[in-house]
């Protein structure tokens, strides 16, 4: 009797360890735009994701991963993605919050975050306030200061003296104005005027016209990748603003490799700043543009792909050192600090800010083969967000 209690005892303990070590599956609830306006980012990003994962297998720390995605079209009306978040964690009671196309997105489920306590893992929306809204986030694509700042410098030392900027009226417009006025001011450049544009069905028009007529040295424009870009491009060559000598410079966001074939021909020369470029030279980024482009040979590799890639990277080897634990508060101690060799070259999560230190590369639209490419010709490396207090 003794030794038949003791043997069920050793067999329920097996059980237990075994029970134990089938750990849960690990839950990433993705929220992303995957139709309408910009259903470009949620694609881009989702394939980067999805790379990484075929790249390293969908068991981390012993869980297997599964991602359920949830369409917060358009991306920019915080009351979709929030109601979104909301249900992935309720209903699907998923581990950690990711994606976050647009600001708005990101703004919205970041109480979401804090209520629930779940990491949020920002793979584009880039507004610098962002991380600040809940200390769960931890970001891993760019601010708008932090890649403003390098092409304002290079403007000054440039011959351009006079500039008018141009933004989308809302976060990261705001914050790519706010940061190019500070920065090309105080290395003696003057704004000769400033407009923002609404988000929604822009007419450049009206304001090239003005900005013809103010004649700067050069427009500074920041618009979010996609259709607002493509319609200032146009805009510019029909009312002539290069025949009148006016240069534009502008973030990458402009002449991402989503949208630069569609822009074409008029995009050869811009100058812009980006933390990446398809024609980035590395091994690390020919090993992943190869690996892209095989498994999605219909698309370009662009920034937001890069931002998806390195997040779930970032998911990864964060969860590794807590041995599987996604914990909030766990999970952003482990993974402040963190370092990689990316795509976009090295890169770290700044402990203090939880946003991303990388190089800014000043580039130049040149066509390379018959292709558009952002051409790297300079660059500033280690950049922290210089939009943070
Ligand atoms: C944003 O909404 O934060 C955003 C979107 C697209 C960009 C950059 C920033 O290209």
């Amino acid at each position: 009797m003794r030794n038949l209690n003791k043997s069920i005892v050793v067999a329920a303990l097996g059980l237990a360890t075994a029970w134990a070590a089938q750990a849960a599956d690990l839950k990433i609830g993705l929220v992303l735009p995957m139709t309408g306006p910009f259903a470009a980012y949620g694609k881009q990003i989702q394939n980067g994701i999805k790379l990484y994962l075929a790249q390293n297998g969908d068991t981390i720390a012993g869980r297997k991963v599964q991602i359920i995605l949830k369409d917060d079209a358009p991306g920019t009306a915080g009351d979709v993605s929030k109601r979104l978040a909301q249900e992935l964690v309720i209903q699907d009671n998923v581990d950690i919050l990711a994606g976050f196309g647009l600001t708005p997105s990101a703004f919205a489920v970041a109480p979401i975050a804090n209520e629930a306590k779940k990491p949020m893992v920002v793979m584009n929306a880039a507004t610098s306030a962002v991380t600040t809204k809940s200390n769960y986030i931890v970001r891993t694509s760019m601010t708008l200061p932090q890649i403003t700042a390098p092409v304002a410098t290079w403007a000054a030392k440039n011959k351009i003296k006079k500039v008018f900027t141009v933004v989308a009226d809302y976060g990261p417009g705001h914050d790519a104005e706010g940061q190019f006025k500070k920065t090309f001011s105080a290395a003696g450049g003057e704004i000769v005027g400033e407009v923002r544009v609404p988000v929604k069905n822009p007419d450049f028009a009206p304001y090239l016209q003005k900005v013809k007529d103010t004649k700067p040295d050069a427009v500074f424009l920041f618009v979010p990748a996609g259709e607002m870009g493509i319609a200032f491009m146009k805009g510019f060559q029909e009312r002539g603003l290069a025949q009148a000598g006016i240069k534009l410079i502008a973030t990458g966001d402009l002449t991402d490799e989503d949208v630069i074939d569609s822009i074409g021909e008029p995009a050869i020369g811009v100058i812009n700043s980006f933390h990446y470029a398809q024609a980035h030279k590395s091994a690390e980024n020919q090993a992943f543009t190869a690996a892209y482009i095989k498994a999605y040979p219909n698309d370009r590799p662009n920034f937001m792909a890069v931002g998806g890639y390195d997040g779930m990277r970032l998911i990864a080897e964060t969860l590794k050192k807590t041995g599987g634990n996604a914990d909030a508060e766990k999970f952003v101690e482990a993974a402040k600090g963190l370092k990689w060799m990316s795509p976009r070259g090295p890169v770290s999560i700044d402990p203090v800010t939880r946003d991303i230190i990388q190089n800014v590369y000043i580039r130049r639209v040149e066509k390379v083969g018959n292709q558009l490419q952002n051409v790297e010709f300079d660059q500033v490396n280690d950049v922290r967000d210089p939009g943070k207090p």
